[in-house]
Order: C-alpha cells, then structure tokens, then sequence
C-alpha cells in the first residue's frame, strides 16, 4: 500500500506539470483523465453521441474505451473501442495522461504505461472525440493527426471507419469479458475478407467456407486496395466485391458493425439513446458452421426455432459449465489395443478438418481397420459420395467442429472403449440464450408503427437484445430448404444464399433473353441455364425505380428467405438500367396453367399438397418472419409447380417490399395490390392491411383449386348475378353447400372420381373460413396449416 502510494506520487512528480482536467470536450497537453472521477472526466463529442473515458470492465478494474453515450446501467453494446482491453487498470490511482512530449499515456496504479499512443510532438496538441466516434489527437494549429482511435479497432467498426490492409477486428471473449477472444475478420493475403477462429490450440477460417473457392463465394481477389466500410446508412461494400445492406438500410441511425463474441458480425442499429439496440444484419444465421463455438469433442445443432445447441459427444462430458469454448473431455482412457475398442455411430454428423488418413474407395471395414491402426485415432467419417459413386474414408486425430444436420449425408464412427454403455443420452446438452420470439399478430393494425418502432417492439418484449434478430432472421433465412439432399450446392446456397451475376452471364443463359416463360406487371421472365448447367427462370425488371441500395436490400432479404414452397432466389444482376432476378426453374409451370389446361393432371392429393404447401410458406411469412413479408397477390398465377408437383410460392411481395415504408404509412399503402378476383375486402374499404388479405386470398385459391372455376371469369360472367365484389365463386359454393352430396357438385371434374371426400370437404370448410369477409373471423395461416396437417394425420 506505501509502496502504491509512494510510486504513484513518484510518478506524478515525474509527469509534472499537471492540471486537473475538467475540461470534458478535450484534453490539452499536460492534463489527465483519472480513474477516481470516471463518472465526470469523460470526453464527450460535440454532440454528445459518442463518451471516452474510463469504463468500469470489472470489481475496480477499468479500462479506457468509447462508447455510445448512454443513459442507463454499463451496457455492453455501447463500448465502440478500448485502448487496453487485455489489461484494465486499477479503479485507484490510474490515470489517462496526454504528455507534454505529444504521447497519450495509459497510468495503472503502481505501473508505468499500460497503454500508449507512441507518438511525439513539439507543437501544441488536442485530444478530442470527433462526433462520428473517432479519439483524434492533432495539432491545435494545422490539421496533421497524430493518432486516432479509427486505426486501431478492437471489435466494432463504426460507420465510415474503414477496415483495411493494416486493421482487423478481434471478437470480445465472452459478452461480459472485452480482452481478445477467438475469432477475428480481416482482409487476407488474396485480398479476401474474411472470419477466422484463431483457438488455443488450433485455427481456421469459417467464411467464406474453405471448401469453396473465393470466386464461387462471390469475391473478388484482383482488387488489391483491401479495404471494407459500413455507410451510415446501412451499407457494407469490400473491395472483395463483398456488399450488403442492412435490413434498415436508408435510414441515418446509429449503427455499428461488431465481431461478437460468438464469431458472428453482426450490424447493430437504433435511433438514439433512450432506445435499444437492434440487429439489422448478421453474417451467419446458420451459427454452427462457426467453427470452435462448441468447443472440442462437442456436436453443435441448429434449428432455426430454438437456436443453437451444444451437445457433448456420447462418452465425453463438459468441461467448463460456463462456457462451452472449453469443450468436451473424454471420461475413458485410450487405449492402443485394437480388440478394445469398438465404434458408435453417428449418423448424420460431420466433423470438420483435422484428417488423419484420407482414403478413397474402400470398404467399411477398411477404414474400420485404417482408424484401428492409429493409436491416436478418435474416429472417422465415411461417406458416400454421390457424383463419383465412391466411398471416402476421414480418420480423425481431433474432434473438432463437430455439427449435426439430420440432412448430412456423412455418417461418423466414434471410438470409444469396449464394455461401456456411452449412449448418446448421457450426453450433456446446455442451450445458448437465446429466446423464441412470438410476433404480435395485429402489428399492422396501428399504421402508424413503423420497422425501428417494430424492433424495438420486440427488443422489449424479450427484454434482451443481443439474439433478437438472431431467431427472427434467425428462422426465416435459415430454414434448410431441401429436406433429402445435402449436396454441396444446397449446402453452398443455404450459407451464402445467393450472388450477384454480371448481364453478360445472364444474356449468354438466356441466349440473349430469346425463351421467354412469363410476363407480369414486374417485368418478362425468360428461361435460361447456367453455365453450371442449372436451369433458371429469369426476370428482367422493368425500369426500376428505386435506387440501388435499396433494391440491394429487397434482394438480400428476399434472397436469404428459406422455405421449401418459395421458390428458391439464386442470384440478380444490377448494371446500369438492368435489374434482373435469377430463380430456379420450375418444370411444371404455374398451377394457373395446370388447372386451365385440357389435360390437367391434378389429382385430389395433389390438389391438397397444394393447398398445405401453400398455407405452410405463407405461416411462415406471416408468423416465423417479420410480420411485414405479406405477399398480397395470392394467385394461381404465382404458384409454381415442381417436378413434383410441389408448390413454390414466387413473385413474393416484391411489389410490395419495392415500397416497404409504404407499409407504415395507411395512405399509401390503401393503393390496391393484387389481382382482381384474389383480393380481399379490405383494400376496397380502406380497412387496414394485415396479414388477413393473404389468408383471404389464399381462400379464394384454395376454392378455385377445388372447384376449378377460375374467380375473375365469375364475376366478369356475372354467374349469380350479384355483381358484389369477387364474391360470386364463395356465393355460389355457400349455396352448394346447403344441399347433400355437395363436395361431389363443386369438385372439378377433371379430378376424376377416385377422390377422398372427406379431404376435400376439410379443404371447402377452411377455405370458407379463409374468405369470411369479417378479417376478424379468418383463421390465421398457422392455424390453416394445422387444420389440414391434423386432418392429413387423422384420414392416414
Ligand atoms: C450536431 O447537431 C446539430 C444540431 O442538431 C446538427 O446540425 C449537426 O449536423 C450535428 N453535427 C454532427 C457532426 O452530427
Ligand atoms: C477474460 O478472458 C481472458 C482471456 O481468456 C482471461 O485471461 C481472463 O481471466 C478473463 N477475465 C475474466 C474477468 O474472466
Ligand atoms: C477496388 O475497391 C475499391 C473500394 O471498394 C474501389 O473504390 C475501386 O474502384 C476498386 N478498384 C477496382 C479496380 O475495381
Ligand atoms: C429518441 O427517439 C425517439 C423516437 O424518435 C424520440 O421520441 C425521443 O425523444 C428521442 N430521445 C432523445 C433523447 O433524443
Ligand atoms: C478431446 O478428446 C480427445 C480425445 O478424443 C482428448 O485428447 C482431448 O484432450 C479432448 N479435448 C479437450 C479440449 O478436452
Ligand atoms: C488386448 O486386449 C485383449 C482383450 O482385452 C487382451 O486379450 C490382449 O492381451 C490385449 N493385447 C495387448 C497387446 O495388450
Ligand atoms: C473403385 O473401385 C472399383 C472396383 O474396385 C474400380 O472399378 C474403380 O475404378 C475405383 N474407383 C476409383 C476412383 O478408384
Ligand atoms: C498420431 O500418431 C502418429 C503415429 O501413430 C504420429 O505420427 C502423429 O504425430 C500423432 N498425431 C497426433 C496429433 O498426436
Ligand atoms: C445403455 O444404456 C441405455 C440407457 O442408459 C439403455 O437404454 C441401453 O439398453 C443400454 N445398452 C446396453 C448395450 O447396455
């Protein structure tokens, strides 16, 4: 304690002259900030918006950063950069000094320098906070910076800071732990962004994934100039041709870009102080694919309902129950002895990295035999590889990045001792925080919210922010879409979802958009095929409107949606005037076509897939995505058929989402959407829009589908006479409806006579349901979809 005191007096003597500093808009040559008053000796920019100063990291240990400035408790989320985040200072004594020699000094009590600037000048100086969150230290006369906290980020870019050749970003430990943690985004020798996890004992990079080249990941690694920045309204754009734009994008909102501690980055917003933070984007959705975020020896799961979840391998149990970077540790003894050691099966689990043996076809046994061999040998994957009809054997020396998907079509054998019972049930399995997300169904029955407002909604319903988005972005862009095959192509679509095409490679795909499939209000969709032989439908938009960025940011959201019946998004070009979409290619048209053709092959049970599909893509637009995805054109038109015979929804609300803030605004939005014949009552009576006018249309479809009469001939025909709107085909069914045998008069004759009545009579009843002219009343899509699940459980 005397020894404390006397260094400290010693120092100070050392650093004299001193003047206490009061001065809370800069700190001038010779004074200091201290630790004691870290309440009030705080730098504050010129707007307030940005602090500097001592922040409490720990029991009276403080550490000198920037954050956002705030009014309640320390948050996390507000720090921005910190000048020793490896080593906080003690709460007594410490001291933030800009010397007369020109250097900022970092003082711990009892310690010389535990952080400095390195920098030197004769001339009078300034340290000050710039309003966009840069510590500037300059020359008072002249404009030369000596230093500033822009080129020494430690985990966030703010907007405009550059990331370039010289910086990287380095994630916190944990959420509460600011020194440097595993996982850092930088540009790489190929002029690549790129995350890395740089772990205790090993590393590697996760994104882009290794196993594709940078140039099939969308990059580009001809532009040396390597430098990266998020705009202030929302866009990134890299020198790697790495670009997106948040799902706020156009707004000025704070924002920062932060490698959070989990090995994602995220895009963090909100208005200002008295409001939450939010996630307007995040890298990964799929969180597994980060590699060390279970730890060794572990299994990780993603389902996009619940989040992640971390599983010890059977036999291996946890480490650190506080953190699972710590992994899992075997409860048995390796053994050498070949006749000691036995293999469980994993199936559907991969590991990745960490080979010990690499083996192309060979038996079961051999590669039983090869893992044997090794003493060292953990396990081994082997596989089937479609494309080259041979088997491939993995041996493993680690067990690292383990993930499990039911959909791998990798099987792994662990080895583990003979003679005990490992099964897979004494594993123990801890769940991240992350909370599930249930949106208010009437949100857009006050027009006025509007999306920050339905944000920070949420933000306070869960009370946290932090995986917020991570479940509602986290469930619409994630869902896996193909249920059997794991190919690497849907493996590769699932994570970056889709990519930017150049015209030229679409004219050649299209031969100079000469088949064309389709016209709409949009635009022409033409047929085309890639040069990887994928067969595409393309839409050439007509002149767009909007600026770019923000038709970037329709894209990105629409691109990264996930749903089996929703037509798959692969990729879109933006050149000059071009705006052009690339979907897959459906082979059997759209279900307008099929039921309008002579020689319609749609069966009852189609017919009924038809209406599940559909009812299931539009729950999950309407209820596990942001509410705001309504499509409001529900028509035959805009339901494509797979080979087979699956629905996919297409055309989704990108009229709508081209004018998203309509949304929020009554007045605009009361301009009609959708198809005369489809839409619901509401758009005429000026009620407000809610996710029911999609219920409503989904009901006419559903009716039309049944009974093969198409909606808008009716009314034109004036069939019954009335003339109210689009509601002859639902009069004419009521009607039916009150006499015997009515399934059997309104079903489409081109059914045929094989017919499951009962299904078909569950499909009238909650089509009726659907098109109740009281919104109230109509079943909202989830409940739909149960309905017709419960009915198919029943009837089969
Ligand atoms: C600071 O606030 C004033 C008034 O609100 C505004 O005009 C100015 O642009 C702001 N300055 C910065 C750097 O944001
Ligand atoms: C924070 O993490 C570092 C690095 O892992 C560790 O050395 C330190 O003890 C941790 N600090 C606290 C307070 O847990
Ligand atoms: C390289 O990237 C920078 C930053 O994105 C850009 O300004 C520049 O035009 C690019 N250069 C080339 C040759 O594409
Ligand atoms: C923050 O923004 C909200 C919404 O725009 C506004 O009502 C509030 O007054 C603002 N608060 C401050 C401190 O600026
Ligand atoms: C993981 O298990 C292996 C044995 O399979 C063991 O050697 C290693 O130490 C374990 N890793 C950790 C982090 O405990
Ligand atoms: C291996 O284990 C078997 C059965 O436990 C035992 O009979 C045999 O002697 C062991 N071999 C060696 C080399 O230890
Ligand atoms: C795999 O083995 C089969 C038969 O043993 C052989 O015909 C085939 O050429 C082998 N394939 C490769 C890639 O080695
Ligand atoms: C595994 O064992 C082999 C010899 O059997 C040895 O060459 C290799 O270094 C070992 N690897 C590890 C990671 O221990
Ligand atoms: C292993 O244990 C599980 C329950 O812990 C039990 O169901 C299973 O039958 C056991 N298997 C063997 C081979 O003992």
């Amino acid at each position: 304690m005397v020894a404390f005191t006397i260094s400290h007096i010693f120092l100070v003597f050392l650093l004299y002259p001193f003047q206490y500093s009061s001065s809370l808009s800069s700190l001038n040559k010779g004074s200091f900030l201290s630790v004691e008053k870290h309440a009030e000796d705080v730098l504050v920019s010129s707007n307030g918006t940005f602090s500097a100063g001592f922040y409490q990291v720990g029991e009276n240990a403080f550490s000198f950063a920037i954050w956002f400035t705030e009014l309640r408790n320390h948050n996390p989320n507000n720090i921005v950069w910190m000048a020793n985040r490896e080593q906080p200072v003690n709460g007594k004594h410490s001291k933030l000094y800009l010397l007369n020699t020109g250097n900022i000094l970092l003082l711990d009590a009892g310690q010389l320098n535990t952080w400095s600037s390195n920098t030197a000048s004769n001339d009078p100086l300034e340290l000050y906070l710039k309003e966009d969150g840069n510590l500037v230290l300059r020359e008072l006369k002249g404009t030369t910076i000596l230093w500033q906290s822009y080129d020494f980020p430690t985990n966030t870019l703010l907007p405009n800071q550059p990331l370039t050749r010289y910086t990287k970003l380095i994630s916190s430990r944990s959420y509460s732990n600011y020194s440097s943690g595993f996982y850092k985004l930088f540009f790489d020798d190929n002029n690549v962004i790129r995350l890395d996890y740089d772990g205790p004992d090993v590393s590697s990079t996760y994104w882009p994934p290794t196993w594709m080249s940078s140039w099939d990941a969308g990059r580009s690694n001809y532009n040396s100039s390597r430098i990266a920045l998020l705009d202030s309204l929302g866009k990134f754009i890299s020198s790697d041709n790495y670009i997106f734009s948040t799902y706020d994008y156009g707004t000025l909102l704070q924002r920062r870009l932060t490698i959070d501690s989990d090995g994602n980055i995220r895009v963090y917003s909100r208005r200002n102080l008295s409001e939450n933070w939010y996630v307007s984007w995040q890298v990964i959705s799929n969180t597994c694919i980060i590699h060390g975020i279970c730890g060794a020896n572990s299994t990780c799961s993603y389902d996009p309902k619940k989040g992640k979840k971390c599983s010890c391998l059977p036999g291996y149990k946890l480490k650190n129950y506080n953190d699972w970077s710590y992994g899992c540790e075997p409860m048995f003894d390796f053994t050498c002895n070949r006749s000691e050691s036995t293999f469980l099966k994993l199936q559907g689990f991969e590991l990745y990295g960490y080979d010990g043996n690499f083996v192309q076809n060979i038996t079961y046994k051999g590669c039983e035999s090869l893992c044997l061999q090794q003493c060292n040998c953990t396990g081994f994957q082997y596989t089937y590889k479609d494309d080259s009809n041979i088997f491939e054997c993995y041996t493993k020396l680690q067990l690292l990045n383990g993930r499990h998907s039911p959909s791998f079509p990798g099987t792994t054998y662990l080895r583990l001792p003979k003679g005990k019972n490992f099964s897979k049930q004494e594993s123990v399995s801890v769940k991240d925080h992350i909370c599930l997300v249930q949106l208010s169904k009437h949100y857009f029955t006050k027009p006025t919210d509007n999306l920050v407002r339905f944000f920070l909604w949420i933000s306070i319903a869960v009370g946290g922010l932090e995986f917020v988005f991570f479940i509602v972005v986290g469930v619409c862009l994630n869902k896996t879409k193909k249920k059997s095959s794991a190919n690497q192509n849907s493996y590769h679509h699932a994570i970056l979802g889709f990519r930017r095409y150049s015209y030229y490679e679409l004219k050649v795909a299209t031969k100079n958009f000469s088949n064309e499939i389709g016209r709409g209000g949009g635009g022409v969709v033409y047929r085309g095929t890639l040069p990887d032989q994928r067969d595409v439908a393309i839409k050439r938009l007509n002149e767009a409107k909007q600026g770019e960025g923000e038709f970037q940011a329709e894209v990105s959201i629409i691109g990264r949606l996930n749903h089996m019946n929703l037509i798959e998004m692969w990729g879109y070009c933006i050149e000059g005037k071009h705006r052009i979409l690339v979907y897959e290619y459906m082979e059997n048209g759209s279900l307008a076509e099929n039921l309008s053709s002579k020689t319609n092959t749609l069966d009852w049970s189609k017919r009924y897939d038809i209406a599940l599909g559909i009812s299931r893509v539009l729950a999950y637009l309407h209820e596990e995505c942001l509410e705001w995805i309504l499509h409001c054109d529900i028509k035959p038109q805009n339901i494509l058929l797979d080979s087979n015979f699956q629905p996919k929804l297409a055309d989704f609300g990108l009229s709508k989402l081209k004018n998203r803030n309509d949304l929020n605004n009554n007045s605009t939005f009361s301009m009609i959407r959708g198809t005369r014949g489809y839409m619901a009552p509401e758009w005429i009576f000026h009620l407000p829009i809610t996710s029911k006018v999609d219920v409503y249309s989904y009901g006419i479809v559903v009716l039309e589908l049944i009974t093969g009469k198409n909606p808008t001939l009716m009314n034109i025909e004036g069939e019954d006479g009335e003339m109210t709107y689009n509601g002859s085909l639902i009069s004419w069914v009521r009607e039916k409806k009150r006499s015997q045998c009515w399934v059997e008069e309104i079903l489409d004759p081109s059914i045929g006579t094989s017919c499951d009545l009962s299904k078909m009579e569950i499909l009238v009843r909650v089509a009726l349901e659907c098109v109740e002219e009281d919104m109230d009343i109509r079943p909202n899509m989830s409940q739909v979809v149960e309905m017709l699940q419960n009915n198919e459980r029943v009837v089969e």
